[in-house]
C-alpha cells in the first residue's frame, strides 16, 4: 500500500459483571494508543538507548472504529454482549454467540477485537493471517485494554493490543518461540537473536545468545515486558506487517 493504511475495527465487549462492560472512553484510549504505536509517535520512545534508535520504524498503519456495519448501516464500531461466562480461555469461545460470546463481523473487512474477562492470567491472544475466518481477530483482557477505566498496571498502557495486532499482522515473538534456546527465529532480520522472553522492565543491556554488546531488543512490542517497557517495532517487522496488509489481509484496506 502507498501512504497510510487505515484499518476499520470493531470492538466486541463481552461482559458478565458491569465493570467488564468497559466505557467508550476506555475503548477510545486503546485506539489512541494504537495510532501512536503503529506510527512511532508514542511519547515513550525516548527510553530506547542510542544503540537501537536506528531500528525504530513507523508502520504507517492507523486504526479507527468502523463507521459502517456489515449491512452498510451507521455504527459506533462497538458491540456489547452480556454473558454468563465467568472467564474465557484461548479456545475462541468468546468469538461465537453460541458459546457465550459474539460472532465476528466479516473478518476480511474488519479487524475484530474482543474484550472480555480471561482466565488463568491470560492477557490476550491473536490469530495469525491465513487461519479460519470464523475465529479471526484478537482477544484482549479488559484490564489490559486501553489506559483508563478497568486498565490496571503494569498492563495499563494498551500494549497488549499492540502486541496482539503484531501477531495478527504476522509477527512472531522476538525470541523465536523456542523456550530459552538460541535456535528459534522470529524470521525478522534486524532483531537480535534472543534466548527467551523478558519480563518486567529489564536493565539495558541484557545479553543472551552472544548478542552483545547491545543484547536483547527488549523494548520491542513483541517481547513480554511490562507495558511501559515495550515501545517500538523495527524496520523489518514493519516490512512483514505491511506485506501482510498488501496480500493476505488486503481486504482490510480495500
Ligand atoms: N501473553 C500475550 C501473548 O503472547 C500478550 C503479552 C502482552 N504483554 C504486555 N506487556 N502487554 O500474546
Ligand atoms: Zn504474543
Ligand atoms: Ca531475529
Amino acid at each position: 500500500f502507498a501512504g497510510i493504511a487505515r484499518i476499520p475495527c470493531v470492538v466486541h465487549v463481552v461482559w458478565k459483571t458491569p465493570a467488564q462492560n468497559i466505557s467508550q472512553a476506555q475503548i477510545d484510549s486503546q485506539i489512541d494508543v494504537l495510532n501512536h504505536d503503529f506510527r512511532a509517535t508514542n511519547a515513550d520512545l525516548g527510553i530506547v538507548p542510542a544503540a537501537f534508535t536506528d531500528l525504530i520504524a513507523d508502520a504507517r498503519i492507523e486504526f479507527y472504529l468502523a463507521t459502517e456495519d456489515p449491512d452498510g448501516n451507521p455504527t459506533t464500531g462497538v458491540t456489547r454482549t452480556q454473558t454468563t461466562v465467568n472467564g474465557f480461555g484461548s479456545d475462541d469461545k468468546v468469538k461465537s454467540s453460541a458459546t457465550g460470546g459474539h460472532d465476528p463481523w466479516p473478518t476480511d473487512r474488519y479487524l475484530n477485537i474482543w474484550v472480555c474477562q480471561l482466565s488463568g492470567g491470560l492477557l490476550g491472544y491473536a490469530q495469525f493471517p491465513g487461519g479460519p475466518a470464523e475465529t479471526d481477530g484478537v482477544v484482549v483482557l479488559h484490564t489490559g485494554f486501553g489506559t483508563n477505566g478497568t486498565a490496571a498496571a503494569p498492563f495499563d498502557l494498551g500494549r497488549t493490543t499492540t502486541h496482539e495486532i503484531g501477531h495478527y499482522l504476522n509477527l512472531f515473538h522476538i525470541w523465536g518461540d523456542d523456550g530459552s534456546g538460541c535456535s528459534g527465529s522470529d524470521e525478522v532480520a534486524d532483531t537480535p537473536n534472543q534466548a527467551g522472553p523478558n519480563f518486567g522492565v529489564p536493565t539495558f543491556p541484557h545479553v543472551t545468545c552472544n548478542n552483545g554488546p547491545n543484547g536483547d531488543l527488549f523494548y520491542d512490542y513483541m517481547d513480554y515486558t511490562d507495558d511501559r517497557g515495550m515501545v517500538m517495532f523495527t524496520d523489518e517487522q514493519v516490512a512483514r506487517m505491511e506485506a501482510c496488509l498488501d496480500t493476505v489481509r488486503s481486504g482490510l484496506i480495500a
